[in-house]
């Protein structure tokens, strides 16, 4: 996220806009939270994860009265437009906003989950895709040299986009996700199959949104019916969720960032933005919320295929 500030804000200023930073979101926005910000507000952060606006999930915004008191203050700010980075949650309250108040808003996707309709990638899922790889890797070491089956769980509550390609860059021996349901008995034979023949670790990647339970319910189930190896589990938590970002990350939230100063100059508002093969779109927030993005099946037999 504070890749992409920099880059609102230095677009801003390039076409002579005055910007402000609201903190804490929405919950800001109704506190008239708003600090200025100029060139150097925004230097050495591109490398920095997390925001220096930092953020928040407010309740008081889902209400009328606190939408209404949040355009009091941007109106009092004298605030022609806003971008918004965020999932469903932001461009939902967005939305409704603009219904109300007619503030224009441009959304832009961040969220580590990738579960938005109308882009690629959302800010934040490559850094996490990395930060996964690296830590599976270094659990794959102890797997291997203590001869145990890890049940390695990392987030993603309604998608395992996480999962899915996290696991295909570790050579995860199964990868369990919300999106396909989770058949224990099928999960068995091939540890089992692994077993016969002679294989003496395995890795299993877990979204935390898996129909068949966390990754310790999922261990525990399948200890009390395969206990060849020592079973082990870790679940990776908010390490995902922070971090340096990743270059592609940087570059993604710098094009977004750019591309939404350049939206509201062009009288765009209620869009998210995204980048689908490599251009510049846009999706209403009605359509970015409503639609769910669709798990890629040819990943899921990519794994299924490499892990036999
Ligand atoms: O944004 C969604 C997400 O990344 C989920 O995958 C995860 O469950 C959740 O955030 C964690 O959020 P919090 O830090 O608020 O617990």
């Amino acid at each position: 996220m504070n890749a992409c500030i920099r880059a609102v804000v230095r677009t801003a200023m390039y076409n002579n806009l005055e910007i402000i930073g609201i903190k804490h979101g929405y919950s800001g926005m109704i506190q008239g939270d708003f600090i200025p910000l100029d060139s150097s507000s925004v230097s050495n952060i591109i490398q920095r994860g997390g925001t220096i606006l930092k953020s928040s999930r407010c309740e008081e915004f889902r209400t009328k009265e606190g939408r209404a008191e949040a355009a009091k203050q941007l109106k009092a700010a004298g605030v022609d437009g806003i971008i918004a980075i965020g999932g469903d949650g932001t461009f939902t309250g967005a939305k409704i906003f603009y219904q109300e108040h007619q503030i224009p808003c441009i959304g832009i996707p961040g969220t580590i989950d990738n579960d938005l309709f109308g882009t690629d990638n959302t800010i934040g899922y490559d850094t996490a895709l990395n930060t996964v790889v690296e830590a599976v890797d270094k659990i794959r070491d102890t797997a291997d040299a203590h001869d145990r089956l890890f049940f390695v769980e990392v987030m993603g509550k309604d998608a395992g986009l996480i999962a899915i390609r996290a696991g295909i860059g570790v050579g995860a021996e199964a990868i369990l996700i919300p999106e396909t349901e989770t058949y224990l008995d099928a999960l068995i034979e091939k540890l089992q199959k692994g077993w016969e023949r002679k294989k003496t670790s395995s890795i299993i990647i877990v979204a935390e949104g898996d129909d068949a339970g966390g990754a310790y319910e999922v261990a525990n189930k399948v200890k009390a019916r395969f206990d060849h190896y020592e079973t082990k589990v870790t679940v990776l938590g908010h390490i995902q969720r922070g971090g340096s970002p990743s270059a592609a990350d940087r570059v993604l939230a710098s094009q977004l960032g750019f591309a939404a100063v350049d939206a509201l100059i062009q009288g765009r508002k209620n869009e998210m933005l995204g980048i689908i093969d490599k251009k510049v779109c846009f999706t209403s927030f009605e359509n970015a919320i409503k639609h769910h993005v669709k798990i890629n099946y040819s990943l899921v037999k990519l794994a299924e295929v490499l892990s036999l």
